[in-house]
């Protein structure tokens, strides 16, 4: 992405590396195009989603956007949208959305994702998987060969009963693959960080490839105390991915 404000008519424009979050927010941007008046919305979590909330705000109050009606996918969103003047309702109210927009943590070359490292996976699932058409949005250092293979987190939502249990079972489950299972934490203190739902999250680390993610997604939704995992396999419909060369959009 050049700059041609700074550039004399002599010298060739200079180029201007943008911040993360500026990439985050033209992703953003670019999948509220999507969005027309009438439409039930699944609104995302997170850095990369908070601009598309904070864009479909500004779009309302600008009347060319008119009968939105926001479902959040977590209760920082619902504060959120509700303060940019967005009409909210519930899955209970809307079972079938027309869009959402959401970030995500990682997307493999198939559209798959990881998400949740921001711990709103589960209520993101649920609506997301309500939509007729799911953009994600990134910036491109998330995107992935191997879901699980950046090093980071691969979350997991489980009961709070018993959890060093559950978390040592999930860990067994992927012995093969080098896993080991953390109970996430604040940072500053060792108090577990408890989900919207009043669950604990358990981060997989893997250190080698976990195979065929259907087998594992099924392997961990079989374990009695996991509530959700953050693979969500064959949902995104849309990923537009923002980077320094530009704007792609990938289409399943
Ligand atoms: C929250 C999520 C987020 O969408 C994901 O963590 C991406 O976050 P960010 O846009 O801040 O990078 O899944 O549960």
């Amino acid at each position: 992405i050049l700059s041609s404000s700074s550039s004399s008519s002599s010298s060739p424009p200079s180029p201007v590396v943008l911040t993360q979050d500026e990439l985050k927010k033209i992703a953003a941007y670019k999948a509220v195009e999507y969005v027309e008046s009438g439409m039930v919305l699944g609104l995302g979590t997170g850095s990369t989603a908070k601009h598309a909330v904070a864009r479909i705000g500004e779009l309302l109050r600008q009347g060319k956007l008119k009968n939105i009606v926001g479902i959040p996918t977590s209760k920082i969103t619902h504060e959120q949208a509700l303060a940019a003047g967005i009409p909210l309702s519930d899955l209970d109210s809307h079972p079938v959305l027309d869009l959402a927009i959401d970030g995500a943590d990682e997307v493999d070359p198939f559209l798959n994702l990881v998400k949740g490292r921001g711990g709103s996976l589960l209520r993101e699932k649920m609506v997301e998987g309500a939509c007729k058409k799911f953009v994600v949005i990134v910036d491109e250092s998330k995107l992935v060969k191997h879901l699980g293979g950046s090093g980071l987190a691969m979350p997991v939502e489980i009961v709070p009963f018993c959890w060093k249990f559950t978390a040592q079972r999930l860990q067994s489950l992927f012995a093969d693959a080098g896993c080991v299972a953390k109970l996430r934490t604040f940072a500053e203190s060792d108090k577990p960080f408890v989900t919207d739902n009043g669950n604990f999250i358990v981060d997989l680390y893997f250190k080698k490839d976990i195979g065929d993610l259907k087998a594992a997604s099924d392997a961990i939704l079989q374990l009695a105390g996991v509530v959700e995992h953050g693979m969500f396999l064959d949902m995104a419909t849309t990923v537009i991915i923002a980077g320094e060369l530009g704007v792609t959009c990938r289409v399943r």
